[in-house]
């Protein structure tokens, strides 16, 4: 089959979030199955002429191809996402741009796979060819819909198809628009898929999925195992694996070191990577570590960027908590893969997780996930029973305070008693949840829509 991939973000050229990494690992996966995929996204910061050229990454499989959209008036500024009114004219323009190059370029694919609001435009409005084909909308976080003022597009076709088709007052929003006109919509994971059809999770959209959910597929991320495994991850200073765990501890030394933490050998190191945002929980941890760092005997090491208000909170309560407590403010890709090896337990205390791939990227280094029961965090982590030994983190329910308490509490105790956390740490490593295993259900989609006959190889 023949994809157009329309993105903001695609690893390891834009990322900001998930969406890099999901949209880099899916375009791979499937030009490596045997198919054609051609990415569009924009160029960031580059003040060239414009033109769509010709992206070259190392290692890409024949089948992908990737094309950045260079408009210096509306991307040279380097922010992905610049937060005001230009990022209308800015994805209006990529949607426009990507469907405008694949007619002159004749590529006239059989799917058009756009991911979140930013692509919206590519679905939303018909191909300018006949007849349009097939379109499939991701949505991996619809707490970010593209809602501007009418004001914030020129007048004509285009405004028309980003009007906001869930409220009367005359309004933009790109992924509604989306939602009502693609063929077909997906979001990460299969508990997502249900929780936005509730108001409670829904982000205002959750009427207008109801009327599509019969179109609404839940599949799960892949990971990328070639960039995220300890066993041969380039970022991280020692090796190791489920067979050959002893590299881990190693990490955590160097970890602590370059950090100029010292915790002794039995307090367990939390890491968090994450953007400092509500979904992800901030207000419950904000809330929460006081009486968590009182409590327990654990060194939290927080990595991310995000609001301000939860940048100045974290900052203060690290100050307060000199070693118990580390922020990290930045975004830094070799920090993330080193924290990753070299924590004990990764926490996700998130209001609402679409997929969510730290967790997953945790488990194969044998950091113990604690996540709350919500999105693909529900889907992807299996809370431990130490009577069968089966399970592969810490799930708890509640968000609030209590819960996140709880779910601490008790990876710490598991933590303590070495042989059950041996065994936790080998389930977890042992996961797998790799693209080969999550493609198929996507090229599943395609395949129902285009009536075309997958011609992937796969055993
Ligand atoms: C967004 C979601 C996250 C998901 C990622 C990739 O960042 O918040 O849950 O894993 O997209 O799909």
């Amino acid at each position: 089959m023949r994809i157009l991939m329309v993105t903001a973000e695609f690893a390891p050229l834009a990322k900001v979030g998930g969406l890099a990494d999901m949209a880099a690992g899916l375009a791979a996966w499937l030009a490596a199955a045997g198919h054609e995929v051609r990415v569009i996204m924009p160029a960031y910061g580059v003040t060239e002429p414009p033109q769509l050229r010709p992206v070259t990454l190392a290692e890409a499989p024949a089948g992908l191809e990737v094309f950045e959209l260079i408009a210096p008036e509306h991307f040279g500024t380097p922010p992905v996402y610049l937060g005001d009114d230009r990022d209308a004219v800015r994805f209006a323009l990529l949607g426009e741009a990507a469907l405008a190059h694949a007619h002159a370029d004749g590529f006239h694919p059989d799917i058009i796979h756009a991911h979140d609001w930013h692509a919206a435009a590519a679905v939303a409005l018909p191909a300018p060819w006949h007849p349009t084909p097939p379109t499939v909308l991701t949505l991996h976080n619809i707490g970010y819909q593209g809602i501007f003022g009418l004001d914030a597009l020129p007048d004509g076709p285009l405004r028309e198809a980003l009007r906001d088709p869930t409220v009367v007052e005359p309004r933009l929003n790109f992924l509604a628009a989306g939602i009502a006109r693609a063929t077909t919509l997906t979001t990460v994971s299969p508990t997502h898929a249900s929780e936005i059809l509730t108001s409670e999770y829904g982000a205002g959209l959750d009427g207008l999925l109801r009327e599509r959910a019969d179109r609404l597929h839940g599949i799960l991320n892949g990971v990328d195992y070639d960039l995220w495994s300890p066993a041969h991850d380039p970022l991280i200073e020692h090796p190791y694996s489920a067979e050959n765990p002893g590299g881990k501890a190693d990490n955590r030394a160097a970890l602590l070191e370059a950090l100029g933490l010292v915790v002794d050998d039995d307090v367990a190191i939390v890491g968090m990577i994450t953007r400092l945002t509500a979904q992800k929980g901030l207000d419950l941890l904000i809330d929460a570590l006081p009486g968590l760092v009182a409590a327990q005997e654990c060194s939290l090491v927080i990595l991310g960027m995000g609001e301000a208000r939860y940048v100045d909170a974290l900052r203060a309560l690290a100050d307060a908590h000199p070693g118990a407590i580390t922020l990290l403010e930045a975004h830094d890709e070799t920090l993330a893969h080193r924290l990753l090896a070299g924590s004990d337990l990764l926490l996700m205390p998130s209001r609402y997780e679409p997929c969510g791939l730290t967790q997953l990227y945790a488990m194969r280094y044998g950091t113990i996930p604690v996540v709350r029961a919500t999105g693909g965090l529900a889907d992807s982590v299996q809370h431990f029973d130490p009577l069968t030994g089966e399970g592969t983190g810490v799930v708890f329910r509640d968000y609030d305070v209590g819960g996140i308490h709880w779910g601490l509490t008790q990876a710490l105790a598991w933590h303590a008693e070495p042989a059950l956390w041996r065994q936790l740490m080998t389930n977890a490593m042992r996961s797998d949840f790799s693209w080969e295993k999550q493609g198929p259900a996507y090229l599943a989609v395609y395949s129902a829509l285009s009536g075309a006959v997958s011609g992937a190889k796969q055993d």
